[in-house]
């Protein structure tokens, strides 16, 4: 048994995964007694039938778009390894074989698709990102004048917290000619936006990154947009994603989406949490630098390089301690490779191997991240020690 309770632990990676909001968690029941088949006929399906109608209303109302654009999914990663499948196979039936362009630091969803892509002959090139988190607005330029066919960016940057100009990188892609693809996952429930304002053709979300459950998420897809689905059924989501809908994943992020409203207050509050943990970081630990501190940023999230310090180790340390944290993407954690969104900024194995990404939630209080900067001041304290001592021995 953990030595620590509930109570005590501090969970500061909720670009990983979020809790349950405790309003849904009230709710959930009510959900899970829609058991029936969203698509009988009878009396048993029309529950769920309608939490599910009742969802997408809400999710296309907050996005700005129409109910029937919004295709439920498993998740983010469904999301985005289906629209890659899709304009592959869009393209196969033409005896195409599609050109893909993509940032450099995409999620791993993203990146193994289009891996596997290339490997059965897609073209795939990406765009450079600097140490800034800046996007090489010039390669960008002139990989469209070599028409792709579609575009994938991500909204905001799940390690770096970067947020990328959507609207005006669609537009280029569009005036190219090439589609253009979200993912949306981090970016969903932490800012405000519209996607018909964007202009994109496929967005991908997640619910389990906006306080909702896993399992489940959306993938936009524009009236008139290109999409071949990758999962056959019964003819669900308007044949573009078969089998019996997850109701409660789906009912579940539907509540959340009607409780966007909160969001601009939410930013403001954590933002500033954000950013007095950040001062206070700089103000005590030596030698700490602030990734992408100049760009446009996730209210949420703080991504760091404290050097002399191997992240996987300190993370551990922390952990003991009852504090949840990352040194990155969360499906690389026990991974003793570097971030490969660090390096792929240029950074070098050991800068990359010393990053430590904080996330703060809804929940997260100022007295929290008071009390973890102190454990960080320490840990860091201890791990730079435990170097300099065995440097020392080894060069006796
Ligand atoms: C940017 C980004 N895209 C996609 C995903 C995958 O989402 P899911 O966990 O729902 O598959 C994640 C989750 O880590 C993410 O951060």
């Amino acid at each position: 048994m953990s030595a620590w309770s509930e109570m005590d632990r501090v969970y500061l990676d909720h670009n990983a995964t979020t809790p349950v909001d405790s309003e849904l968690k009230a709710e959930l029941l009510n959900y899970v007694e829609a058991w029936g088949n969203p698509s009988s006929i009878h009396w048993n399906g029309r529950h769920p039938k309608n939490l599910i109608r009742d969802a997408r209303s809400a999710l296309a109302t907050g996005l700005g778009v129409s109910p029937l654009e919004i295709v439920f999914t498993s998740g983010g990663s469904e999301s985005n390894s289906s629209v890659f499948r899709s304009m592959f196979e869009y393209y196969a039936r033409k005896n195409l074989k599609p050109f893909f362009v993509a940032s450099s630091v995409e999620h791993p969803s993203v990146m193994r698709s289009l891996e596997h892509f290339a490997q059965l002959g897609a073209r795939v090139e990406f765009i450079p990102v600097s140490k800034r988190g800046e996007l090489d607005l010039n390669r960008y330029l002139e990989l469209l004048q070599q028409k792709p066919n579609l575009v994938s960016i991500m909204f905001a940057n799940n390690e770096t917290g970067v947020i990328n100009d959507i609207q005006t990188l669609c537009k280029m892609a569009h005036d190219a000619g090439a589609l253009f693809h979200t993912d949306a996952v981090q970016a969903y429930g932490k800012l405000e936006f519209s996607l018909q304002q964007l202009n994109v053709d496929y967005a991908s979300i997640s619910a389990h990154k906006f306080y909702a459950l896993k399992g489940a998420g959306v993938l936009f897809i524009k009236k008139n947009s290109p999409f071949i689905a990758s999962v056959f059924g019964g003819g669900q989501e308007r044949h573009r994603r078969g089998g019996t809908e997850n109701t409660l994943g789906i009912a579940a992020l539907g509540f959340m989406a009607r409780k966007l409203d909160k969001i601009s207050q939410k930013r403001i509050e954590i933002e500033k949490l954000r950013d007095d943990f950040e001062a206070k970081v700089m103000g005590s630990i030596s030698d700490v630098v602030i990734n992408c501190k100049t760009a446009q940023r996730l209210p949420n999230t703080s991504s760091m390089l404290i050097a002399g310090v191997d992240g996987e180790t300190m993370l551990m340390n922390l952990d003991i301690n009852g504090y949840a944290v990352s040194t990155g993407a969360a499906c690389s954690s026990g991974n003793p490779e570097p971030s490969p969104v660090l390096l792929a900024m240029g950074f070098t194995r050991d800068e990359a191997q010393s990053s430590l990404r904080v996330s703060l939630g809804w929940n997260t209080t100022q007295e929290q991240l008071d009390v973890f900067v102190e454990e960080l001041k320490a840990t860091v304290a201890r791990l730079r020690m435990l170097k300099a001592n065995s440097q020392l021995q080894g060069q006796g």
